[in-house]
C-alpha cells in the first residue's frame, strides 16, 4: 500500500473533510469569510490548507503543528497569490503581455516562485488567464490580455516558470490556472456579474488557455466567482467535471474561489450551506477556500445522501497527492529554508528591470522628442504618479515593499544627473483639488521639457475595481491641459491597469506612454525608455478604446453583413464615433523604423498534416537599432461558421540592427486553421486561407498572402 492508501485507511470522515479546508491565516484577508481557530483547527486535523501565510519562521511554526502536533501529522498546503513577484515586484500581467516574450514569463514566474519558496509557501494562485476585452473590469490588469493565443502562450510560460522542472523542488510551487471562465466577459464589465456567453466563445476564446495551462501540467484550477448563464463556476459540472477533467484530461486540485462556496447561496442555486457544499463537491472542486461549507456542512450533507463518500475521498486523494508531488511528505520544511545568495538579490533586480522596460509602450511620439537629446538641461517632472513609489507594485504586491519601489521622479533622477530636475506635488489622484495646479505651471514654465505623470491609483484596478469612466480621475485632466496650454513640449506617461480613454491628451502630447504598474524597477525602465537607452519595444496586448461606449473591443471580431465603410450610413458603426480603436491590438511605437516586404508561403496548396512555411522581409529604415514585433494572423474567408477576420496565430521578435534586413519566419501547421465545427467539434475545411503578417491588427499594414487547402 503506498503512502496515501495507508493514511486514507486510517482517517476519520473530519481529517478527510480537513485536507479539503483552506483557511486564511490574518495575514491578509480578500473577502469576507469565516474565522477560525487556526492553530487548533491545524493541531485537530480540520485544517489542512492555508492561504496568505508568507516567511520562512511564520510557515515554519504552522507547519510543525500540523506535522508534528496533529494525530497524522499531515504537511499543510500553503498558498499565497504571488501573481507579479513576490519579494521582487514585476510589472503587472497586463504590462507583461506587453512583452509578448514568453521567455521573459518565465522568467519572472521562476524568480517569483524561488522568493515565494523561501518564505515557505508552496503554491500560488497564479496563473490568471481570463481574456480580457473590457477595460471597465478592473481584473484586466491581471490578465494576459484579449487574445486567447497569446493568452495560452502565457499560460504554458507562467506554468514552466513557476512549478520548475520538478514541482518537489525546494524552488517551486504549484501554479493555479484561474479563473475558469470567462470572468472577463462579465455584464458590463461590472465585477462578480453574470456573465452569457455562447458554447462556441467559450470554447474559441475562454477555454484554450486553460486547455494550454493543463497542457503544460498545471497542479491546480481555480474556478471564477461568477456564473455563466445561470450555472454558476463553483458547481458548474459541465465545465469542471466534463470538460477540465474529462476533454482537457486536468487530473491535478480544483480550488474553489475565497468564500465562493458559500456564495452558491447568493447566486440562488443553493438554499443552505449544506446544499451548496453538496453542488461544489459533486461538480468536482477539491478544495473550499475559506467558506467554511465543507468542514461544516459536508458531514450533513453525506448523511442526506447529498453527497458520496467515494465523492469525498476522491478529493481527499487529490489534495494527498499534490501535496506528495510538492514533496511536502518528505520534507515539510523544505521550502523556507533556503536563504537567497547575496548575488541574487541584484540579478532579480536587473531581471525586474529588464521586465519593466520591454512592458513599456509607447502610444505616441508626435514631434519625434522622444528619445530626450542628450542636451537636455531641464525637465519638469509632475503629475500624481511622478513620486508614487507605492502605487508603482501595482495591484497584487505579495511582500513586495514600496520603499524598495524606484519612482519615476527618481529612475529620471538618477537616469539625467547632469539635468536639472524641478518637481513639486500638484493634483492628487483622486481628490477634487485644483490647489496645486497653479504651483505646477509655474514649476514648468522654466523647464524645456515637461514629463506628466498621469493615471490611476494601483487600487483602482484589480478585484473589485471596475470603473465606468475609462479618462484621468480626480482633476487630472486640468491639470494636464493646464500644462499643455504652457505651448511646452509634453511627454505623459500613463500609470494605469488598463487603457485610459484619453483621445485629448493623444492629440496635444508629443509623446504618450503607457507604463502601466511596472513594479521595483518602474522608474529606471521609464527612464531607460526616455533616455532612449532602451528602444521601447512594448506592444499593446489590447485593443485600446477611444471611448468607453465602443467595449467591449477586440481585434479579431466576426465580419459583419455590413462591414464598416467610412461615410456609408448603413454599416456597422456609431454617429458619434468609428468602430476602430484608438491604437489597435499589437500596436506600439519604436525610435526605430521597420518596413515589411515579400510575405511567401511555402507550398501554396496544402493538405492536412502539412506546415507551411510563411516568411517575410523586414528591414530596419532608420539609424537605430531596435527590436521588431511581428504578428502572424490567418482568415478563413469562406467557412460553415463565420470566422474571425483575423485570427492570431504566432508572433517574432527579431532584433535588428540599423539599417539591416532579415526574414522572420513561422512555420504554421495546417491544423492551426482548423476552428470549432458547428457540433462543437474540431474540423478543418478545404478551401483558401489567408495570411497577413503586420506589426499590428491594423488592417491598413498587413503584409498579405493565400494558401490552399487541398480537399
Ligand atoms: C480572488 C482570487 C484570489 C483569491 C485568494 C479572490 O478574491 O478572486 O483571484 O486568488 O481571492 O486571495
Amino acid at each position: 500500500m503506498g503512502r496515501i492508501d495507508k493514511l486514507m485507511a486510517t482517517m476519520s470522515l473530519e481529517e478527510k473533510i480537513g485536507q479539503l479546508n483552506m483557511v486564511a491565516s490574518s495575514r491578509v484577508v480578500t473577502g469576507p469569510g469565516e474565522r477560525h481557530d487556526l492553530l487548533e483547527g491545524i493541531r485537530a486535523g480540520r485544517i489542512g490548507n492555508l492561504l496568505n501565510l508568507w516567511g520562512a519562521d511564520e510557515t515554519r511554526a504552522v507547519q510543525r503543528l500540523a506535522v508534528e502536533e496533529s494525530r497524522l501529522r499531515i504537511p499543510l498546503l500553503m498558498g499565497l497569490d504571488v501573481i507579479h513577484g513576490h519579494r521582487t515586484i514585476f510589472p503587472v500581467s497586463l504590462a507583461e503581455a506587453c512583452q509578448f516574450a514568453p521567455d521573459l514569463w518565465e522568467k519572472t514566474a521562476r524568480v517569483a516562485a524561488e522568493e515565494a519558496a523561501e518564505d515557505g509557501v508552496a503554491m500560488t494562485f497564479a496563473p490568471m488567464l481570463d481574456v480580457a476585452r473590457d477595460p471597465r473590469w478592473g481584473r484586466i490588469v491581471e490578465s494576459p490580455g484579449e487574445d486567447p493565443w497569446v493568452a495560452s502562450q502565457m499560460a504554458a510560460a507562467k506554468t514552466r516558470g513557476f512549478q520548475g522542472r520538478d514541482l518537489a523542488a525546494r524552488d517551486s510551487v504549484a501554479a493555479t490556472a484561474k479563473h475558469l471562465c470567462a470572468y472577463g466577459a462579465v455584464t458590463a464589465g461590472r465585477e462578480y456579474a453574470s456573465a452569457d456567453v455562447s458554447e462556441r466563445t467559450l470554447h474559441e476564446v475562454y477555454l484554450p488557455p486553460f486547455a494550454a495551462a493543463v497542457a503544460a501540467g498545471v497542479a491546480a484550477v481555480m474556478p471564477g466567482f461568477i456564473d455563466i448563464a445561470g450555472a454558476p463556476m463553483t458547481s458548474n459540472a459541465k465545465l469542471l467535471q466534463g470538460w477540465l477533467r474529462g476533454v482537457a484530461g486536468f487530473d491535478g486540485v480544483v480550488i474553489s474561489d475565497y468564500n465562493a462556496i458559500a456564495e452558491l447561496i447568493n447566486h440562488g442555486v443553493a438554499p443552505d450551506l449544506v446544499e451548496a457544499a453538496a453542488l461544489a463537491l459533486n461538480a468536482g472542486v477539491d478544495i473550499d477556500m475559506t467558506s467554511g461549507a465543507y468542514i461544516g456542512a459536508l458531514p450533513e450533507a453525506l448523511e442526506r445522501g447529498l453527497v458520496t463518500m467515494s465523492a469525498i475521498d476522491s478529493s481527499v486523494r487529490r489534495v494527498l497527492k499534490l501535496k506528495e508531488r510538492l514533496g511536502l511528505f518528505d520534507d515539510p520544511y523544505r521550502r523556507g529554508s533556503a536563504r537567497p545568495r547575496a548575488s541574487q538579490a541584484a540579478e532579480r533586480r536587473e531581471l525586474a528591470r529588464e521586465a519593466a522596460r520591454a512592458a513599456i509602450v509607447l502610444l505616441t511620439n508626435r514631434s519625434g522628442i522622444l528619445p530626450l537629446s542628450p542636451e537636455t538641461r531641464r525637465i519638469a517632472v509632475i503629475g500624481p504618479l511622478a513620486a508614487a513609489q507605492q502605487e508603482m507594485l501595482g495591484s497584487w504586491a505579495s511582500a513586495g515593499r514600496p520603499e524598495d519601489a524606484v519612482s519615476i521622479l527618481d529612475g529620471l533622477k538618477a537616469a539625467l544627473p547632469k539635468c536639472r530636475i524641478d518637481h513639486a506635488a500638484d493634483v492628487d489622484i483622486e481628490a477634487e483639488s485644483t490647489d496645486g495646479i497653479s504651483v505646477a505651471v509655474d514649476l514648468c514654465a522654466g523647464a524645456e521639457i515637461v514629463v506628466l505623470s498621469l493615471g490611476e491609483a494601483a487600487a483602482m484596478s484589480g478585484e473589485a475595481a471596475s470603473r465606468t469612466d475609462l479618462g484621468l480621475p480626480g482633476r487630472q485632466r486640468a491639470l494636464a491641459e493646464a500644462i499643455l496650454d504652457l505651448g511646452k513640449p509634453v511627454i505623459a506617461t500613463l500609470t494605469s491597469g488598463r487603457p485610459l480613454t484619453l483621445p485629448w491628451l493623444f492629440e496635444r502630447a508629443d509623446a504618450v506612454l503607457a507604463t502601466w504598474f511596472l513594479g521595483d524597477e518602474a522608474g529606471h525602465a521609464v527612464a531607460d525608455v526616455l533616455t532612449g537607452k532602451f528602444n521601447p519595444a512594448g506592444r499593446l496586448p489590447v485593443s485600446w478604446p477611444r471611448d468607453v461606449g465602443q467595449v467591449p473591443i477586440f481585434y479579431n471580431e466576426r465580419p459583419s453583413g455590413r462591414p464598416f465603410a467610412p461615410g456609408a450610413h448603413y454599416s456597422s458603426t456609431y454617429l458619434d464615433a468609428p468602430p476602430t480603436p484608438q491604437f489597435p491590438f499589437g500596436h506600439g511605437l519604436s525610435y526605430s523604423r521597420f518596413a515589411l516586404r515579400d510575405l511567401r508561403c511555402d507550398p501554396t496548396v496544402v493538405k492536412a498534416g502539412d506546415i507551411v512555411e510563411v516568411s517575410v522581409t523586414v528591414h530596419n529604415e532608420s539609424e537605430m537599432d531596435g527590436e521588431v514585433t511581428l504578428f502572424l494572423f490567418v482568415r478563413d474567408p469562406v467557412a460553415s461558421v463565420a470566422r474571425p477576420l483575423l485570427e492570431l496565430k504566432g508572433v517574432q521578435k527579431l532584433e535588428l540592427d540599423a539599417g539591416r534586413r532579415k526574414q522572420a519566419k513561422w512555420r504554421l501547421p495546417v491544423e492551426d486553421l482548423s476552428f470549432v465545427g458547428q457540433g462543437l467539434e474540431r474540423v478543418l475545411e478545404p478551401g483558401r486561407f489567408e495570411i497577413h503578417v503586420g506589426q499590428s491588427a491594423d488592417p491598413s499594414g498587413l503584409l498579405s498572402g493565400a494558401i490552399e487547402l487541398a480537399p
